[in-house]
């Protein structure tokens, strides 16, 4: 019934340019990650566009949802979702070897991300041997896998103490000027969010930008 429906996001327009390293702020129920799983493709809006690389996802079907999903984006959520029954190493190859890609290439990228997360000896640790902030940058290596051109994370620091926030962010920075990529990021972390180039934040069901990020970061 019509009564009962809660509009989340509404007049909210947004441009994103490749390359760019968003932040997303609000308070807890503004629809951050309702916002995230739109761009996603986990969710359908009820009205509105979504464009992606020119593509505006109505016309797409479900299959080629999923396939654009499966080339093109990364997810990183707050709790890590790792499958527990899969090593480390595992989690980060079974997705690749599912949709059919040579098993040598993606063991070997899969290695190259336990190295450069610094995690390469918790390669047979099972999610439960992993610490919160191992198991995070597992979750983030697995999102990067298929050379995503965007990257959604959704309080990817949730879980983690302060120090490992800033050094997931550091990730974070260094793959986005190593890797061409586009992040977005929502975070109740106001610290956090500086760290991206723009900050947008969620009220009332669409973006303002906080325009003196810059002021900001130097008081
Ligand atoms: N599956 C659902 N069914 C109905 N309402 C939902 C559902 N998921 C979220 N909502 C509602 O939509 C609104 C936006 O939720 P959303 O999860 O996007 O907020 P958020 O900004 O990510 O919050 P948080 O910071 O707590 O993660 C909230 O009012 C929430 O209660
Ligand atoms: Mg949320």
């Amino acid at each position: 019934m019509p009564e009962d429906k809660l509009i989340v996001l509404k007049d909210l327009d947004f441009e994103l340019e490749r390359g760019e390293f968003v932040s997303i702020v609000g308070e807890s129920g503004v629809g951050k990650s309702t916002f995230l799983h739109l761009v996603g493709f986990l969710d359908e809006p009820s009205k509105g566009e979504i464009i992606l690389k020119g593509i505006d996802y109505k016309m797409l079907s479900n299959p080629e949802k999923a396939a654009i999903r499966a080339s093109t984006i990364g997810f990183v959520f707050q709790f890590h979702h790792l499958l527990p029954e899969f090593t480390a190493l595992e989690n980060l190859i079974i997705p690749g070897l599912i949709s059919g890609k040579n098993g040598r290439g993606t063991t070997k990228r899969a290695k190259m991300f336990l190295r450069v997360f610094g995690i390469l000896n918790k390669a047979d640790h099972y999610p439960g041997q992993l610490s919160g902030g191992e198991a995070q940058r597992i979750s983030l290596a697995r999102a990067l896998m298929n050379k995503p051109q965007l990257l959604l994370a959704d309080e990817p620091t949730g879980n983690l103490d302060e120090k490992n926030s800033e050094v997931f962010m550091d990730y974070l920075e260094q793959l986005r000027n190593n890797e061409d990529i586009t992040v977005i990021f929502a975070t109740h972390n106001m610290e956090l969010a500086k760290r991206a180039e723009r900050i947008l934040n969620l009220k009332d069901g669409h973006f303002s930008e906080i325009e003196d990020k810059l002021n900001e970061k130097f008081v």
